[in-house]
């Protein structure tokens, strides 16, 4: 496996399978890499023939109040599981590298970027979709994979894609669990041992808002079960549970792909959930 941290080097390590015409999936993420990672990883070393990895933590994607200077690096680990992984190329540029004084460009998302982790969150999107464009385009993959657990981004990524004709195909990974049900991702690392045991209670109030759409209720009722669930749950602060349209993030509609929506506090940890439903 290369490591390159400058994109010059980056062009150099993918230049051979240009040249050769191999494609090449790309797994972009803010490394603290967990089982979650590697699903799209392995999603990506079976389906392509080079796989490039990039972990950089996006100070543009981080409000001013947030966690980026605590965000978990932990990047000689990160490369041992990339390389187990079978990962080609690790991109791990610097801030510097990617955000060059004298930068003057962002992009500006609305549409599913608005609402909920867009409103919680000013401006996080932007930061995201501004970084994923930049690594598309010094990756220029075939493919490109996301977790399901962030499935507003997801909606915020294929957006950008469709509306910037981006040549790359959006793969969509299933979320991994804990074997309660608890979400992976890296914010995990935060949780207390009493509040590990409580952040269940988002996987919880999902399952219970399954099981009010399958006894027909109304997206209402659906929502307040949800928020029912996380009431008894002491210590734990719901920010929003609610159901959405998959692609648009706003109520659904007779016939769209419905999402189940969780996001709460448990003590440091600010952690968002779904569940995909069908009426
Ligand atoms: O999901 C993440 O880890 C990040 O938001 C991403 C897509 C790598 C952009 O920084």
């Amino acid at each position: 496996m290369k490591v390159v941290r400058t994109e010059a080097e980056l062009q150099e390590a993918l230049e051979p399978a240009r040249v050769s015409r191999r494609s090449i999936g790309f797994v972009p993420t803010m490394g603290a890499l967990h089982a979650g990672h590697l699903s799209l990883l392995t999603a990506a070393r079976e389906q392509g023939d080079v796989v490039v990895l990039s972990i950089f933590v996006n100070p543009l994607q981080f409000g001013a109040d947030e966690d980026l200077a605590a965000y978990p690096r932990s990047e000689e680990a990160d490369l041992e599981m990339a390389r187990d992984a079978g990962v080609d190329v690790s991109f791990v540029p610097s801030v510097d590298e990617m955000y060059p004084a004298g930068r003057s460009t962002t992009v500006s998302v609305r549409g599913p970027a608005r609402l909920l982790e867009g409103a919680a969150r000013p401006g996080h999107f932007d930061g995201v979709a501004t970084v994923v464009a930049k690594l598309f385009n010094q990756v220029r993959p075939q493919r490109a994979y996301f977790g399901q657990k962030d499935a507003q981004q997801v909606a915020v990524i294929k957006a950008l894609v469709r509306d910037l004709s981006v040549p790359v195909e959006v793969v969509v990974c299933p979320t991994v669990r804990e074997s309660d049900g608890l979400a992976l991702s890296s914010r995990n690392a935060y949780l207390e041992p009493s509040e590990r045991t409580a952040a269940t209670v988002l996987w919880r109030a999902l399952q219970a808002g399954e099981r009010a759409v399958e006894e027909q209720a109304t997206w209402e009722v659906v929502e307040k079960t949800m928020e029912q669930v996380v009431a008894n749950e002491p210590g734990v602060a719901l920010e929003y549970a609610r159901a959405v349209a998959a692609n648009t993030f706003e109520a659904p509609a007779d016939g769209e792909q419905v999402l189940l929506v969780i996001a709460a506090r448990v003590g440091r940890a600010r952690l968002i959930d779904n569940l995909p439903v069908r009426r």
